[in-house]
């Protein structure tokens, strides 16, 4: 009896002591950052060396493909939004969605072989989309792969991304379209298929969407191995933070469970995380660590870049994220490359996306934009990877990226959009004769000649490439500004 007492005694002072070491370290000063500058470059170093990523949009909404009830919703537009489109409940998305929605064996190793095959450096997918259905298999909730397909998504995917050697990442929803306690009613600019409506089952408690939140995260950053990313969406200014969605508490565990992770600033919407607005265009260059790693333009390449800060701007390749069989505006193979390629001459990443159908199989169109990009990057890689923003204002025919030599020179690689009809290339602020100048990945070595503070380079009448020919120059001195 005595020991029993004594035991139950010291269960509970366990139990206490431990309730107090969770209740302090979620209230821990909201965001605060304990990384040196130096270890922050560390840890973003292979992400600023990638440049080059492809996003995938997959879920329920794959497989309706932007039709509902036999009509097209939309030729163009986010077809993942279909279920808000339509003003769908969620049981009538569901029943509607899950039959159409039936992926493959082995799907995965296709995507991931796209990526590769594009000289894409890493992955970032969708784990939930704001339709609410995980592809993963959870042991919170039941609208999941695992619960209902007895499949989990995210394993396999992430299986076969690391096959290939790349690095790997989730976007996940912060919004839920399906979660019975989710409060769509705390937000005006949030969007949700029920929105202005009553709750259907009375009050929400969205501590308790919060929670199951935090839960489903939490496996997702235990049972995958290293994960590099998290890629969150999306908050407004009127429902943002540690008001929504705990955002700090949930960074911290995110960061406890993968210290080297890296992620977006999307848990938020103010100006300290880069957000002026609520357009997706209405970034602003500034992100305080406490918010984020990187700031996201949609659908939007910055005119001038954002010196010193860290961003990625993600694209699709026709007009929606997720499947839709009525969007044919596919951008043409010189868009995709040439956006790439204005990117990196600004500092940026590109994420293109990929929008696989219900049955997991990349469309066709999708699959030869990747290969055509790729196989320009299997010459002219090297201008991209690794490369830092250009330092010319503008160039009328092109653009720049540049490395540094071990030598304390630097390698400057002039993108040529617009070749020269008459057979000069005149590179502005270059006084001096390069060490070196040839074109990359076809062994042409060029003259040129300095003339009145400009550097006139010789080339061939015809491009070696129409889409962007690359032209390597090492120099001393950088540009002089103009
Ligand atoms: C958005 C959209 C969305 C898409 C995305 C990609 O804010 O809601 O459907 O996933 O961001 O950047």
């Amino acid at each position: 009896m005595k020991t029993n007492c004594m035991l139950l005694l010291l269960a509970a002072l366990f139990l206490t002591v431990r309730a107090t070491a969770e209740d302090t370290s979620s209230q821990t000063p909201a965001g605060e950052i304990k990384e040196t500058p130096e270890q922050r470059d560390a840890r973003m170093a292979w992400w600023r060396e990638a440049r080059f990523g492809m996003f995938v949009h997959w879920g329920l909404y794959s497989g309706l493909a932007g039709t509902w009830e036999g009509k097209a919703v939309g030729t163009s537009g986010g077809m993942e939004w279909i279920q808000n489109y339509v003003k769908a409940d969620t049981d009538t998305y569901a029943k509607a969605a899950f039959p159409k929605f039936q992926p493959k064996p082995d799907f995965a190793r296709q995507w991931a072989r796209v990526a590769k095959d594009a000289g894409c450096r890493y992955v970032v997918f969708t784990s939930k989309h704001h339709e609410g259905f995980g592809l993963l298999a959870s042991k919170v909730g039941d609208y999941n792969a695992g619960a209902k397909l007895g499949r989990d998504l995210v394993k396999e995917i992430v299986d076969a991304c690391r096959a290939e050697g790349l690095r790997v990442g989730f976007y996940h929803s912060v919004i839920d379209w399906h979660h019975d306690q989710y409060a769509y009613r705390l937000s005006q600019q949030l969007p949700h298929p029920l929105s202005g409506k009553p709750y259907p089952n009375g009050e929400r408690d969205h501590a308790k969407y919060v929670e199951y939140l935090h839960a489903q995260v939490r496996e997702l950053v235990s049972n995958y191995g290293p994960v590099d990313i998290l890629w969150w969406d999306y908050s407004s200014q009127d429902f943002q933070g540690q008001e929504a969605w705990r955002a700090f508490d949930l960074m911290q565990m995110v960061r406890d469970k993968q210290p080297a992770i890296i992620m977006n600033n999307r848990l938020f919407r103010n100006r300290e995380a880069g957000w002026a607005s609520m357009g997706t265009e209405g970034y602003i260059p500034q992100l305080d660590p406490k918010y984020g790693d990187f700031i996201t333009p949609e659908q939007h390449i910055p005119a001038t870049g954002m010196p010193g800060v860290d961003w990625e701007t993600c694209m699709t390749m026709n007009t929606t994220w997720g499947f839709s069989e009525h969007d044919r505006a596919w951008k043409s193979n010189e868009t995709l490359i040439r956006n790439l390629v204005d990117i990196a001459s600004k500092g940026g990443n590109y994420l293109l996306n990929i929008g696989p159908k219900g049955d997991g199989s990349v469309p066709d169109e999708s699959v030869q934009a990747m290969h055509a990009v790729g196989q320009w990057m299997k010459t002219n890689g090297d201008s991209i990877y690794g490369t830092t923003a250009s330092p010319f204002k503008s160039l009328d025919w092109g653009r720049c990226t540049r490395k540094k030599l071990p030598d304390g020179g630097t390698r400057l690689f002039l993108h040529v959009f617009d070749w020269p009809k008459d057979g000069k290339l005149v590179v502005p602020g270059l006084a001096a004769a390069p060490e070196r100048a040839a074109i990359l990945g076809h062994n042409i070595a060029l003259e040129s000649v300095p003339a009145n503070g400009s550097l006139a380079i010789s080339v061939p009448a015809d491009a070696p490439d129409k889409i962007d020919t690359v032209i390597v120059l090492d120099v001393k001195d950088l540009p002089a500004e103009k």
